[in-house]
């Protein structure tokens, strides 16, 4: 398992340096964090425009060379030489190349899967990290934006301050940008939008909500098999940059054979199949025998998707459907550390590392929100003080 990632633990106690508040029991550190500026600067759009990269600015990226392990080889560069330009992107890209084989996956999830979750996977050991779901649509609305002040690449919702995706030159080898479409063509603008700039576009073939659906995206998708080819040959046709795709299991495991068949036709390089039907809900089991059908009828490498709760289940799943790679969702978005061979960290301590970096990341709060929601509600309860807390707060200093 190729779990020994350069960054898999780049800072093994990433709060060694900050204080302990006795009043609250939270690091003093993260109220730091909080006590930063409201940030008008993290504003993408006016970043740009209104602020050198001095000042605030260089404080924020003192903190950001702490929080991020990859910028310590780049001490001293600064941030205008770490800029990404789409140009140097694609000359540096060798995304066509991109190893599917013996990977730790982290699987999209909508309202988790933004910067500093998958910078926090990486960190734990995860090879590449799926962002959130993006419809076409919205990415269209976008402009790309260099954002000076965090060194990211952001896409900004025209004529608003709306960050839709947010990346770094340290997660362009491994970070996928998954979009939702239903059209070749507009799936295809919007991801030459976006490609120089990530690893990989994976479409969404998986999706059961009925927004999905009654949008012909996600798994409305899946009785489609024409369309299916057309977004995946259109984008692959037109893209130097690997694109993939995520399905769910057909109602017969011959059914999801073929369309998997079909699939590797388009020439996609990987396939990643989740192990629930359509009207399958995420506590029933996921079907593994059903993956290893379909890892048995084609050649390209199969990332398994379901139920992935420890690490010893990487081993796991991989022996049962003899699935080249593993891709995980809940089992990291209750604690990210799953990723690490050594074993998990306490979930509060990865809770407070995700809100270091959501602050230095100047992660959508209402995002971040979200994710805390679900690691308590897992482990703890949202009636207890801390969920109530999180349940109140508007900022991300809040938060902290
Ligand atoms: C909070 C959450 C958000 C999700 N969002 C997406 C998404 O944006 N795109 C997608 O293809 N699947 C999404 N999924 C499905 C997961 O990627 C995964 O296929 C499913 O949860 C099964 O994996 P698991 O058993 O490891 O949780 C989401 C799942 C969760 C729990």
């Amino acid at each position: 398992m190729a779990s020994d990632h350069a960054f898999q633990q780049p800072d093994p106690n990433p709060t060694k340096d900050r204080g302990h508040c006795e009043e609250t029991g939270e690091d003093t550190g993260a109220l730091l964090f909080a006590l930063l500026p409201p940030a008008p600067q993290a504003r993408a759009r006016r970043q740009v425009c209104l602020y050198s990269p001095t000042g605030h600015s260089s404080f924020r990226r003192g903190l950001l060379r702490f929080a991020s392990p990859s910028f310590a080889g780049q001490e001293g560069q600064g941030v205008k030489s770490r800029r990404w330009s789409s140009r140097r992107a694609r000359r540096h890209g060798d995304a066509v190349g991109m190893e599917y084989r013996d990977k730790l996956v982290l699987a999209p999830m909508v309202r988790v899967g933004t910067l500093p979750f998958r910078l926090l996977a990486a960190e734990y050991g995860a090879d590449i990290t799926y962002g959130e779901e993006i419809i076409d649509h919205k990415l269209l609305k976008c402009e790309r934006v260099i954002n000076e002040s965090l060194g990211t690449t952001d896409f900004v919702e025209k004529g608003t301050d709306n960050v839709v995706f947010r990346t770094c030159p340290q997660e362009r080898s491994r970070a996928v940008f998954q979009m939702g479409t239903s059209h070749a063509v507009r799936a295809l603008k919007a991801a030459e939008m976006v490609c120089h700039d990530v690893a990989a576009i994976d479409i969404n073939m998986g999706c059961p909500k009925s927004f999905s659906l009654s949008g012909g995206m996600g798994a409305a998708l899946l009785s489609k098999p024409e369309l299916i080819h057309d977004i995946l040959t259109t984008l692959r046709r037109n893209l130097d940059t690997t694109v993939t795709c995520k399905i769910r299991l057909l109602n017969t495991p011959k059914d999801t054979v073929e369309l998997a068949r079909r699939i590797e036709k388009t020439g996609v390089p990987a396939l990643a199949v989740h192990g629930r039907k359509i009207k399958d809900r995420p506590r029933d089991p996921a079907k593994w025998d059903e993956i290893a059908n379909v890892v048995s009828a084609l050649s390209i490498p199969v990332i398994a998707n379901g139920d992935v709760f420890e690490y010893e289940d990487f081993k796991r799943i991989k022996d049962a459907t003899g699935a080249a790679s593993v891709m995980v969702a809940r089992g990291a978005l209750w604690n990210a550390s799953i990723f690490c061979a050594k074993g998990k960290t306490p979930w509060e301590e990865v809770k407070r590392e995700y809100v270091r970096k959501s602050i230095l990341w100047d992660n959508d709060v209402k995002s971040t929100k979200h994710t805390l929601k679900e690691m308590i509600m897992h482990y703890s309860c949202l009636e207890l003080p801390e969920g109530k807390g999180v349940i109140k707060c508007d900022t991300s200093a809040d938060l902290a």
